[in-house]
């Protein structure tokens, strides 16, 4: 029951180049900028995060993060290290700010921009004006002071958080589903009509004037009848001049609603009327390489649109999904990469595999808890050869603070300052002839938690 094990789990390193080569490319570098020629971009490994390689796309790569988990340590280093822009997935929602009339709370949403910030990666803003996750008094609320009330929300919010949110998701799904193309009910809708959502984007407008203005929705993906309604909202914004910038294609896909084949086509027709396009709230049910391939789609789909500026995941890992049963998200439960991460890093053009130098060292982890008592717990690293030979192969053991690794076996370990990550190597000769594994083990002192250390990613040489 404790036992979980990664199947789907493929790190390919990025090329090597010995020593002496890398002094040459840098030595050539120099050489090139004193000259006042700058050096080829191409000539840096590919990107090895999902971050790093959007960027090198001119893009961001973002997840949903959720307040209450930063303080787990697999979940921050994941964040950390993968995402450059983040989305708080529920604490910047009407009733997490603005529980009561006027009374504002920011303390969890802080926390998220805080974090982001510090750490140089952007923020979206999530949402202003929806009809979930309201609370019960903006709906008691007659018309005229309903559209003070919101606003004032808008206003207060924005003004809040001035300078630090690069897009907002100003409206949230105000349009049915179906074929319809009609508004959705709420109490915007129902008691301000039509122009609720022109009146909250001026709003808006006025309150953060260097924000990015998004309407934002979902099964708005493909070309259907409910895009076609956005479709026609945004080009009538643009021709009266009303201010949005951008518009949001939440994604959450599975088997019932899979990427739409006219995806691309979609962005590129909204994109066509003057607004950037973001992917804004990605997740897609499923598991190895159906999922990996859907994910790839989406990738293409947004590479292939100039204005689409980013792409956003709802979550971190599939155990803190919101659908968490249908595994849609790049990480497992235990932090470890999956297909769909590899896919995702590879259409971004990042070292993720498919660099095209087959038979290059790679290795893959499984991790698996072989005892368990009440104090403590046996883990077990499985490391795999891939489809060549590798001489040496390195990975890292996260665990959560208060736990402890106590001992270790089967392996060489240094360790981080905090203590919490254990780099293995192997003890002595570290080949592995092609397909075949070695594990280590460790002991973790659980002190009270008892949840799975992180593996880190397999590095082979
Ligand atoms: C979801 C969150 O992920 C859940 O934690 C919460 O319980 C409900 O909302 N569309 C949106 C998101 O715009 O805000 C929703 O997020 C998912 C659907």
């Amino acid at each position: 029951m404790l036992t979980r094990t990664f199947t789907d789990r493929t790190i390919t390193p990025p090329p090597r180049r010995s020593r002496a080569r890398r002094a040459l490319v840098f030595g050539t570098a120099g050489l090139l900028a004193s000259a006042g020629v700058t050096a080829l971009a191409g000539t840096a490994a590919a990107a090895s995060t999902l971050g790093a390689a959007a960027a090198e796309k001119g893009r961001y790569f973002g997840t949903a993060v959720a307040a209450n988990h930063l303080g787990e340590a697999a979940y921050a280093s994941t964040l950390n290290t993968e995402f450059n822009s983040v989305t708080p997935e529920n604490e910047m929602k009407w009733d997490a700010v603005e529980p009561s009339r006027n009374s504002f709370s920011y303390g969890s949403a802080d926390q998220i921009v805080s974090h982001a910030q510090s750490r140089g990666m952007k923020v979206r803003g999530h949402t202003l004006v929806w009809h979930s996750q309201l609370p019960g008094w903006v709906g008691g609320l007659g018309a005229s002071d309903l559209r003070t009330a919101m606003n004032n929300h808008i206003t207060q919010v924005m003004t809040h958080y001035k300078g630090k949110i690069h897009s907002w998701d100003v409206v949230n799904e105000a349009f049915q589903d179906g074929s319809s193309g009609a508004r959705r009910s709420s109490p915007f809708q129902d008691k301000l009509g039509n122009g609720f959502i022109e009146e909250a984007f001026r709003t808006a407008r006025t309150a953060d004037p260097a924000a990015k203005l998004c309407y934002n929705d979902y099964n708005t993906d493909g070309v259907n009848a409910k895009s076609n309604a956005v479709y026609n909202l945004v080009k009538d914004f643009k021709a009266r001049g009303v201010p949005i910038d951008c518009v949001g294609f939440q994604s959450h896909f599975n088997s019932a609603s899979p990427v739409p084949g006219d995806y691309r086509a979609n962005l590129q027709r909204f994109a066509d009327l003057g607004v950037d396009v973001q992917i804004t709230e990605l997740d897609i049910e499923g598991s190895g390489t159906a999922q990996a391939n859907s994910y790839t789609n989406v990738v293409n789909a947004c590479l292939g649109v100039s204005r689409c500026t980013g792409i956003t995941v709802w979550g971190v890992t599939d155990k803190y999904s919101w659908r968490a049963s249908g595994t849609p998200l790049l990480f497992d439960g235990n932090y470890a990469k999956k297909a769909a991460y590899t896919a995702v890093l590879t259409a971004l053009g990042g070292s993720g595999g498919g660099g095209g130098g087959g038979g290059d060292a790679a290795c893959t982890v499984t991790y698996s808890r072989t005892n368990d008592w009440s104090d403590r717990f046996n883990g077990q690293v499985t490391v795999t050869a891939g489809s060549a030979a590798i001489t040496g192969w390195t990975t890292t053991v996260t665990v959560t603070s208060p736990q402890k690794i106590s001992t270790n076996w089967n392996g060489t370990p240094s360790w981080d300052s905090s203590g919490n990550v254990m780099t293995m190597k192997p003890n002595g000769n570290g080949s592995l002839a092609a397909g075949a594994s070695t594990s280590f083990g460790f002991t973790v002192m659980k002190n009270g938690n008892s949840s799975a250390p992180a593996i880190g990613s397999c590095s082979a040489s």
